[in-house]
């Protein structure tokens, strides 16, 4: 049997000579060559050979991720390190030394399928375990927290980081506008402008789950959980200015390293951790554990190893295996829920819904989206269904053909109140703290306060005053000299720019 996620082979050894075929197999003369009337006569419509080729180019764009459009992966397998059974009763994660093949795709996130893969960006860190039991992905950052904590603000918190309007520019007024208008993105707004928001590459990041799932027990109960993988490369990242030198240099630098990393067989790995709350915790911890702006302190809720993620192969085709990757947070096996997080809840819908837009309904369908077992022969017709659309079998429960149905484990929950339309948190001064606690995070390695000081007033330097005002009040909340000197470093930008374009 082919590997997960390989599709029917295409690829030919180079000593054989397939024959060359038109796209129904009849074998073709020449491909070159086109019918037309004489030596220099107009083309013949009745060649397909020709209208099939122009027809199949003319179509060859799909939709590309409306985010996380420029990304790179590759295959891989996860280990179980440690004996989590405990805490668990997802297959894939019990007994030691168990392996589960895997599929990644690393992206940044504003950015068209063009653009330059050292850009200041969050990155996204996906994964697809082809377990026992159906598909498990993680579909996850490489920063532990996000911009928002209300999924309403999605559309047009992406919005404003992507092109105006009008300009079709990248425009820091947008990108500032929104963020200070919306400080309780102020965590996440720290993660980026340090230095971990230019990682070095894809193997050198880490990978976080940020939201909270829940992890059924085995006596049917469940924790709260947040994941966490750790680079064994260790984490590495570029200053501003080598991160800019790279994107005109190699704008693809994060995908040839991934692909010659392991072309050479130095196969990335990384360590995954889980931070775990009771329920009864939850109720008395410190955060909400569904607010997506906030971290579990680690000295308050301590990292337990359990397994080990390596990637070892290269997709051979990149548009069937990494393009038409479908990644979704919903794509959850038994023994895995969704918190109440509304980020997350959004998310569950959002992911299907595109995966349906840019891949079609039969996206399930697409090798390396197949589970390794499925069947669901309700699921029927649809453009391209390549599956044999479950031949004869009834469409319906029909009582002539009965299905096996396993029953689910479900961690007990109980929910109740009154409908209500309000922001999920308004910002308070609590959401500061985490900031200010990363501020002092980036005082403990030599230059990182003043690259993020240096990285921040570059980009701010670009946008209207009011709304660099705003914004300086924004970090003098986060720490009052760190507001001081981005006030001090940007406006020295904006007047230096101002004295030399009136020179010009
Ligand atoms: P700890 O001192 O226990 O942990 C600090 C964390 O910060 C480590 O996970 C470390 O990750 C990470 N870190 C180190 N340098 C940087 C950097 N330059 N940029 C981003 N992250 C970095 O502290 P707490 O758990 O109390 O958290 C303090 C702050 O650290 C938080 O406010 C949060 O912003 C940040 N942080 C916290 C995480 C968490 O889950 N608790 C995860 C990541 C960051 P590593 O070991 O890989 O270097
Ligand atoms: C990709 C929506 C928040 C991680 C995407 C895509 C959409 C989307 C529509 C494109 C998917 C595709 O075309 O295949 C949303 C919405 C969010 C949200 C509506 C919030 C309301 C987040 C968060 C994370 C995240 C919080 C991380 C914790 C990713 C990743 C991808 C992605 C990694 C790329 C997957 C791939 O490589 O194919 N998101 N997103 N997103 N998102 Fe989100």
């Amino acid at each position: 049997m082919s590997p997960p996620g390989k599709p029917r082979a295409t690829t030919y050894r180079y000593n054989e000579k397939p024959v060359y075929t038109t796209s129904n197999g009849a074998p073709v003369k020449n491909p070159s060559t086109w019918q037309r009337v004489g030596p220099s006569g107009p083309l013949l419509l009745q060649d397909f050979h020709l209208i099939d080729q122009l027809a199949h180019f003319d179509r060859e764009r799909i939709p590309e991720r409306v985010v996380h459009a420029k990304g790179a992966g590759a295959y891989g397998e996860f280990e179980v390190t440690h004996d989590i059974s405990d805490i668990t009763t997802i297959n894939m994660l019990l007994g030691v030394g168990k392996k589960t093949s895997l599929v990644t795709r690393f992206s940044t996130v504003g950015g068209e399928k063009g653009s330059a893969d050292t850009a200041r960006d969050p990155r996204g860190f996906a994964i697809k375990f082809y377990t026992q039991e159906g598909n498990w992905d993680w579909v996850f950052n490489n920063t532990p927290i996000f911009f928002l904590r209300d999924p309403v603000n999605f559309p047009i918190f992406i919005h404003t980081q992507k092109r105006n309007p009008q300009t079709n520019l990248k425009d820091a007024t947008m990108f500032w506008d929104y963020l200070s208008t919306h400080q309780e993105s102020i965590h996440q707004v720290m993660h980026l402008f340090s230095d971990r928001g230019t990682p070095y590459s894809y193997r050198h990041m880490n990978g976080y789950s940020g939201h909270t799932y829940k992890w059924i027990k085995p006596d049917g109960s469940f924790v709260y959980t947040q994941i966490h993988l750790k680079t064994d490369q260790g984490n590495k990242t570029f200053t501003n200015e080598q991160a800019t030198k790279m994107a005109a240099e190699n704008p693809d630098w994060s995908t040839q390293d991934l692909f010659d990393a392991i072309e050479r067989r130095e196969f990335p790995s990384w360590t995954v951790y889980v931070q775990t709350l009771t329920p009864a915790e939850a109720e008395k911890f410190k955060w909400n554990v569904f607010d997506l702006t906030k971290v579990w302190p680690q000295k308050d809720v301590p990292l337990r190893p359990f397994g080990k993620l390596t990637l070892n192969r290269n997709a051979e085709n990149y548009f069937a295996e990494m393009e038409q990757a479908a990644f979704s947070p919903s794509h959850m096996i038994p023994g895995v829920e969704p918190s109440a997080d509304p980020v997350l809840q959004a998310r569950l819908f959002s992911y299907p819904d595109t995966h349906r837009h840019r891949l079609g309904v039969n996206y399930q369908q697409i090798p390396v989206n197949s589970p390794l077992h499925s069947f669901n022969p309700f699921q029927r017709d649809g453009a391209m269904a390549v599956n044999g659309n479950y031949g004869a079998n009834p469409n319906y429960p029909s009582t002539s053909r009965p299905l096996t149905y396993k029953p689910e484990a479900r961690g007990h929950e109980t929910w109740a109140g009154e409908v209500v339309n309000d922001l999920f948190g308004e910002v308070k001064p609590e959401d500061y703290e985490q900031a200010s606690g990363l501020w002092e995070v980036l005082g403990r390695t030599k230059g990182q306060q003043a690259n993020f000081i240096n990285n921040v007033a570059g980009h701010l330097s670009g946008a209207r005053q009011d709304v660099r005002r705003r914004t300086y009040e924004m970090f003098s909340r986060v720490n009052k000299e760190l507001g001081q000197a981005i006030t001090a470093e940007t406006e020295k930008i904006v007047h230096g720019n101002a004295e030399l374009a009136s020179k010009l």
